[in-house]
């Protein structure tokens, strides 16, 4: 499996603390049969991506060192912002450094009214955004077919692990069979944090993807995807449909 969305790098965000935690994630993922992480730090606290690079080549030494299996793999999380538009693209940080995918978030609270003008920027320097967890934002909660419209314009979707093992509660769970069963989402990684809580349990959904979406499309979304995006020619294998609430139908008792 292949964990693109994690918080690894050590002392950098919120997510590992120091190097001991970095690795005990490393040897979690291995132990689960995670063959490669992309160390995916909050931009805005590391804002130099020739500094991630660096950040990740260390790491990935000592995990040689440490005899950890796993490849490491640079990216980075950005926080949707208007500042996007007036970077340049080799300045954005992608996956690998290909110049091809990159991951953004938006505020949990609020999709900011810019964000689309943001998406369509970056699409026109030549990459793809790939939305991180929209499952979890209130506004897609509300209504799932907001996933359908970024899609549309040619952005993908990463869901959290966490979010179908039912770990940020019912309607988000609930969000997230929606968005797998209607072909929404591309990628399922862990947002890992640390070794403990909010650890890397991308294999833990395993089983819980296969029971939503069959053995095939969870190898899809956990291996055969984020490795396509990581090699740059990732191409959409099932068109995502609209999702139609059902209806609920009551009747009242005749008196
Ligand atoms: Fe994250």
């Amino acid at each position: 499996m292949i964990d693109l969305h994690t918080h690894i790098l050590p002392g950098i965000d919120d997510g590992a603390v120091d190097l001991d935690m970095a690795l005990a994630m490393g040897r979690f993922a291995a132990a689960g049969g995670i063959t490669t992480i992309a160390a995916t730090p909050h931009f805005y606290e590391i804002p130099k991506w020739s500094l991630v690079k660096q950040k990740v080549e260390e790491l990935q030494r000592e995990f040689t060192k440490a005899q950890i299996a796993v490849d490491l793999v640079p990216g980075a999380e950005l926080l949707m912002d208007m500042g996007i538009m007036d970077m340049e693209a080799q300045g954005i940080p992608t996956y690998g450094d290909g110049g091809k995918f990159c991951l953004i978030e938006f505020p949990l609270q609020q999709i900011p009214l810019y964000a689309e003008q943001v998406l369509f920027k970056l699409k026109a320097k030549g990459i793809t955004p790939i939305i991180a967890h929209p499952e979890r934002y209130g506004a897609v909660v509300e209504d799932p077919n907001l996933a359908l419209g970024w899609l549309r314009t040619g952005c993908l979707i990463q869901m959290n692990s966490g979010s179908i093992l039912g770990r940020f509660g019912s309607s988000i769970k609930e969000t997230s069979k929606i968005m797998l069963t209607s072909n929404m989402v591309q990628m399922v990684a862990s947002d890992g944090h640390g070794s403990e809580r909010r650890r890397l349990n991308l294999p833990d959904a395993f089983e819980a993807l296969v029971e939503v979406v069959g053995r095939a499309m969870a190898r899809d979304l956990v291996e055969a995807n984020p490795r396509s995006i990581l090699d740059g020619d990732f191409q959409l294998k099932v068109e995502p449909v609209e999702y139609r609430k059902k209806r609920r139908f009551f009747f009242s008792r005749l008196a």
